[in-house]
């Protein structure tokens, strides 16, 4: 059966009932301090060869669920498996194995990169690392890297700052794949770029992941950002899933008010600006509120809204998933005609 939270068919890479908690405040340990449920019972799948976006506004815990797959953080709670391995309350030294399978490609290419090291020393280090000691092995592989992101091998002996910000994100990009990961993970992969030169980057993205056999997992707090690229689309909000499914469903029938708030928010091509924001701020972590934690932003929130957490994610007819009391009430002409108007 199709599973719009991926957990099926061919999975690469799932996450079950992930947890992410972080103990904030507090003195000599931890006592009188606060837990910050960045991550609040997260399920995932992606399968193999697919785009998956994940999106929410800044704070709803994407970059958290990313740090968890990549083995940098351990969570409170749930699994994670990459290809068939158990990577949560792993042995140490699994690390290692997981950065074969899994990378990331990082928001600011600028900072992520040594402005003391070449591309060449950048590109080298996790060769050498993951035992790649044959000069020319290195070479070959460094120089066929550099073209498959659209630079020449000759540019090797640079520095960052020597390049432009698209050039350094395509050597992000190339730090990113060189040990030839199954698995990446883009975070805000074009935010810090220039608008002219965002285009270019996702289509190098998509050329890659083509060309590569790559599967994706694509973070912005842009839907139109993961519009374009992504099979699957899942909507974060203060910790939680919200909303999952194909990225056609959810961009033509949104069912949660959060998602339609999102794509009442894409900038309009023709005036670049959005046609309308979510209103209000996204809830205090330390502090969620009673109820659906959109509750107190959403209009059509009711009594349940507020005395009841969101229901569990429930299948829709039209086969995505959500998380609302009112989903069912709240019918695709009413959402679409709020959403052409300008009203989320
Ligand atoms: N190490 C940490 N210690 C305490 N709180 C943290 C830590 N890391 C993240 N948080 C908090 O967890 C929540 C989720 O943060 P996260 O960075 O995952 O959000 P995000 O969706 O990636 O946001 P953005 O779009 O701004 O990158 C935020 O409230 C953040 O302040
Ligand atoms: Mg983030």
């Amino acid at each position: 059966m199709h599973d719009p939270l991926g957990r099926r068919d061919d999975v690469i890479l799932s996450v079950e009932d992930l947890a992410v908690h972080f103990p904030v405040g507090g003195g000599l340990l931890g006592r009188g301090g606060r837990l910050l449920r960045a991550v609040d019972g997260v399920d995932l799948g992606l399968k193999r060869g697919e785009c998956l976006g994940l999106v929410g506004e800044s704070g709803s815990g994407k970059s958290t669920v990313a740090l968890s797959m990549l083995g940098l953080l351990t969570p409170t709670r749930g699994r994670i498996v990459v290809d068939g391995q158990v990577v949560t309350g792993r042995r140490a030294g699994n690390r290692k194995t997981l950065a074969r399978i899994v990378q990331m490609v990082f928001q600011d290419p600028y900072a992520s990169l040594n402005p003391r090291q070449t591309v060449r020393h950048t590109l080298e280090d996790p060769l050498r690392v993951h035992g790649v000691t044959a000069a020319s092995e290195i070479e070959d592989r460094v120089a066929t890297m550099l073209r498959h992101v659209g630079l020449r091998p000759e540019q090797a002996d640079r520095y960052p700052h020597e390049f432009s910000g698209g050039q350094r994100q395509r050597i992000g990009i190339a730090r990113a794949l060189i040990l030839n990961p199954r698995i990446v993970i883009c975070d805000e992969p074009v935010s810090a770029l220039d608008v002219s030169i965002r285009a270019q980057i996702i289509n190098l993205l998509l050329e890659l992941k083509e060309t590569l056999g790559l599967s994706y997992i694509m973070i912005s707090h842009d839907l139109g950002v993961v519009e374009h690229m992504s099979d699957r689309v899942a909507v974060m909000y203060l910790g939680r899933i919200v909303e999952t499914g194909d990225w056609r469903e959810i961009f033509e029938r949104p069912a949660h008010p959060y998602t339609r708030s999102l794509i009442a928010a894409i900038p309009d091509p023709l005036h670049h600006a959005p046609l309308a924001t979510t209103k209000g701020e996204l809830p205090n972590p330390l502090s969620p509120p009673n109820g659906c934690a959109f509750g107190p932003r959403c209009r059509y929130a009711e009594a349940v809204c507020h005395r009841e957490p969101g229901p569990p994610l429930e299948m829709r007819p039209d086969g995505h998933m959500v998380r609302c009391w009112r989903a069912d009430e709240i019918t695709d002409q009413t959402a679409l005609a709020l959403t052409a108007s300008g009203h989320p």
